[in-house]
């Protein structure tokens, strides 16, 4: 289990940004927000029964490839995600969305669990290892080897 933030932080922030490397080894950017939903607990075992009121969701809407949370905070009204390209509103707890241009997709979720007396948010995906806190660009590493920190290979020069 890898500890993100607090449930206090994203609903204080209303989106909490991360970066995640998938199985294939793709980054990929998730964001947590803010769910009033809490109160809702199912018993089938796949999810805590109560999850603090916060939901994690990949950060790129279903219709185009189009962040929620370009850095800045994703934009949410009634507890709704809302798409910053055409608009489309995406329901904070479940990821449904029945509106505009990306209507009838539910957007892929990440499993996280929230757990003692702080709240604290971990990400528990088998398939997902964390990055780090913010968006891919500000996670950019050495590993791809394409990164502008990288030392060209190119360069011989040395004294
Ligand atoms: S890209 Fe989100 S609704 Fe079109």
């Amino acid at each position: 289990m890898q500890l993100l933030t607090t449930v206090e932080t994203v609903h204080e922030k209303r989106s909490w940004l991360f970066t995640v490397r998938d199985q294939y080894g793709e980054k990929e950017e998730v964001i947590l927000v803010p769910c009033d939903d809490s109160v809702e607990s199912d018993s089938t075992g796949s999810r805590p029964a109560a999850d603090g009121g916060v939901e994690a969701w990949i950060n790129r809407c279903t219709h185009e490839s189009q962040r929620f949370d370009t850095g800045r905070g994703a934009p949410m009204r009634d507890g709704q995600l809302i798409c910053p390209r055409h608009g489309s509103m995406f329901d904070s707890c479940t990821g449904y969305c029945d509106n505009g241009e990306a209507a009838d997709t539910t957007l892929p979720s990440v499993e996280i669990r929230v757990s003692g007396n702080d709240g604290s948010v971990y990400l528990v995906d088998d398939d997902l290892t964390f990055v780090g806190e913010g968006g891919i660009e500000e996670n950019e590493d050495d590993e791809d080897g394409d990164g502008d920190d990288s030392p060209a290979s190119t360069s011989h020069i040395g004294f």
